[in-house]
């Protein structure tokens, strides 16, 4: 280990102001907390700093929605998060917002920097407005029918059926999410950020190994695909900051979200007197790292280091992206109680246990992690508890007991004691290049290592016969100095559990330094539970809760794809007699049926082809939707759906009611 101090900013990605945190959010924040922790532990200075994402639509929709101002909902917001890195042991130097006035003044010097640099472009662009609400729409509060799939209800710029990719002029039958009616196009002049002036410094900067090497391969196809102008300007209404010399005109949240990064450090070093240029300017040895999620890379690889570059100031050390995380396997879902939030998790179980699963799955690249509960709680009760806090327990009784509460003079192995301060370069290492799977791997088998011992050496046995104190102090004594090391060890990564252990072991606070050196002759205090079992109860009651708060929510079907009982009976469901069934040329998948409801006509093309012969099928009945949306074809007007089954392999199955059913029967 180098003598020499390093100086370290760290920040986690901003939270946007208008929800709460969940799962997701911790395992980013856990992840930068350890590494913060493990630094401070080492000796570096390393400062961590977060803010709400405070700006932008949704935030100010939302706000309006509930009848207050952005600025009320984001100090509630924040609020909340405060508490909820508070109780999950996040220690973050600070935690501010993008609506700062240190945010106003860094993002209009970059903003003016960036316009004398001629990096700022004029262009005129147009794009859905809501007459209704006099709004410019972004592309998610569009919404209408895929234009590839003809799915309804997708956003404006991606649907979620076939994932195709389009912009909000070419969807079906588009809507205003603010106000339900059609958008128009209207023409508005942006301003544009230059991305391509900086090709050449960004291609440089992507390959000097600031980025994991599962990203960099998907920014150099970023790049091939071409350095787009980037629009940083938003037109009223809009929560955020004006921009300067503009008539109405304010800064796109992406623009001043990073920047908060920033801000949130001037707010810290202007309360303290430390150099904030000497963290942001170019030239300095200080480091500067960004945890993020691998869906803002492109924010965070490409138009921030350039932004900086443009505007005077240094670029980051490295960006360090992470995978999602899913809950038994799946996309964390709210019906089945697995979009668990911060606090549900925390009115359940405790936060260390988390901390400790995510770092025993953690490695450096952005590989998806997940959290399968039945194993989280296995893993934890066996290394937690079962390994680790078991040597401190079967160690103290002894202690107390036999030894008047006094650790021995001398360890009675330093050999072994030897070994586990060896593994201080290897585990170090780990935890700096973010491999924690790794370092907890390496610590549990040092735990495994001294439980071993202690079962070698068997004090409970020893202590049956009189006259063996002195020789079961020595051994409990090495046994409590493994703890200790672990202890060490594993202080980034629980550090309540191990305040609580040198509370126990009247240690002080424990650094990385002391794991060369052991704790002898000093008394102990009597040994209390340090962890308690996880109970598959526990879990439950934490998915119950979730369901719950799914059931109270209003919200939940916009997060979701879940819909409630009236969206449903939206659907209108007949019972269909096909009366004619044709081949349709030019169409290799689709049949023609005309389809009787009731004394109603209904021609509709289905792709059921490759499964029925077109006689087959007359006179059969079946089930359609009899309120679908006219749909245009190359063949004719599809006046409906008719239902069938189908999985990849096999299918489709047309559906058919039981025998009685008539044509036109209401399906429900
Ligand atoms: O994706 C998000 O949740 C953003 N609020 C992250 C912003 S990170 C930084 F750029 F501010
Ligand atoms: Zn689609």
């Amino acid at each position: 280990m180098s003598n020499k101090k390093r100086q370290i900013l760290v920040s986690s990605a901003l939270p946007y102001a208008n929800g709460v945190l969940h799962l997701g959010h911790m395992l980013e924040y856990v992840q930068t907390d350890i590494w913060v922790r493990f630094q401070k532990l080492r000796g570096n200075d390393c400062l961590f700093v977060c803010a709400s994402d405070a700006h932008g639509t949704p935030i100010m929709l939302t706000a309006e929605k509930e009848g207050t101002t952005p600025e009320e909902l984001v100090d509630r917001i924040a609020e909340t998060n405060r508490r909820d890195y508070a109780d999950f042991h996040i220690e973050m130097d600070n935690f501010h917002s993008t609506h700062s006035d240190e945010n106003r003044e860094l993002v209009e010097g970059i903003y003016a920097a960036l316009v004398k640099n001629g990096h700022i472009a004029r262009k005129k662009i147009r794009q859905a407005f809501d007459e209704e609400r006099n709004m410019f729409l972004p592309d998610r509060y569009v919404r209408g029918n895929c234009p590839r799939c003809g799915a309804d209800d997708q956003y404006g710029d991606s649907c979620e059926v076939c994932g195709a990719t389009y912009s909000p002029s070419e969807l079906v039958n588009p809507v205003s999410v603010v106000s339900g009616k059609p958008p128009v196009e209207k023409e508005s002049e942006h301003l544009f950020f230059k991305l391509a002036d900086f090709s050449i410094m960004l291609r440089e900067w992507i390959h000097s190994g600031r980025l994991h090497s599962s990203i960099v391969n998907k920014l150099d196809e970023w790049f091939e695909a071409g350095l787009r102008d980037w629009d940083i300007s938003r037109d009223a209404p809009y929560f955020g900051f004006e921009i300067p010399g503009e008539d109405n005109k304010f800064f796109y949240v992406w623009l001043d979200a990073p920047v908060g990064y920033m801000a949130s450090f001037l707010h810290y070093c202007r309360a303290r007197d430390i150099d904030f240029d000497s963290y942001w300017r170019p030239g300095g040895d200080t480091e500067l790292y960004h945890f993020i999620g691998k869906d803002i890379i492109y924010f965070h690889a490409l138009f921030w280091p350039a932004v900086l570059h443009g505007s005077g100031y240094r670029t980051p050390t490295a960006v360090l992206a992470h995978g999602f995380l899913t809950v038994n396997g799946s996309k964390m879902s709210k019906s089945r109680g697995t979009f668990i939030t911060a606090r549900t998790y925390l009115d359940h179980l405790d936060a260390e246990y988390l901390r400790y699963y995510f770092a025993g799955k953690l490695g450096p690249g952005i590989d998806d992690l997940d959290l399968n509960l039945d194993d989280f709680r296995k893993r934890v009760n066996s290394d937690v508890v079962g390994k680790l806090v078991n040597i401190a327990s079967r160690c103290a009784g002894f202690i107390q007991r036999l030894a008047d509460g006094k650790l021995a003079a001398e360890l009675p192995d330093p050999e072994l004691f030897a070994r586990f301060s060896n593994a201080s370069e290897e585990i170090a290492g780990a935890y700096e290049n973010r491999e924690y799977a790794r370092a907890i791997r390496e610590i549990m088998a040092l735990a495994d290592e001294a439980n071993r011992y202690i079962d070698g050496n068997k004090p409970w046995v020893l202590a049956k016969e009189e006259g063996n104190e002195k020789k079961i102090q020595a051994i409990c004594t090495q046994g409590l100095n493994h703890f200790r090391q672990l202890c060490i060890y594993l202080k980034p990564v629980l550090p309540e559990l191990i305040s609580n252990a040198e509370e126990f072991l009247q240690c002080g606070e424990l650094n990385w330094s002391d794991l060369q050196k052991p704790q002898l002759g000093n008394a102990i205090n009597p040994f209390k539970p340090l962890a308690r079992r996880i109970e598959t109860a526990d879990i439950e009651k934490m998915l119950a809760a979730s369901r719950a708060e799914l059931a109270a929510s209003t919200e939940h079907k916009e997060q979701d794809n879940m819909i409630n009982i009236d969206e449903f009976k939206k659907m209108d469901l007949r019972v269909a007699l096909i009366t004619k069934a044709e081949v349709v040329d030019g169409a290799d998948k689709l049949l023609r049926l005309t389809l009787d409801i009731g004394g109603e006509t209904r021609q509709v093309f289905a792709g059921i082809k490759s499964a029925y012969q077109p006689e087959d099928l007359v006179d059969r009945l079946t089930i359609m939707v009899a309120n679908l949306q006219p749909r245009k074809m190359r063949f004719g007007v599809s006046e409906g759906m008719v239902l069938a089954a189908s999985d990849d392999q096999d299918g489709p199955y047309l559906l058919a009611p039981d025998s009685g059913a008539r044509p036109g029967m209401k399906v429900s």
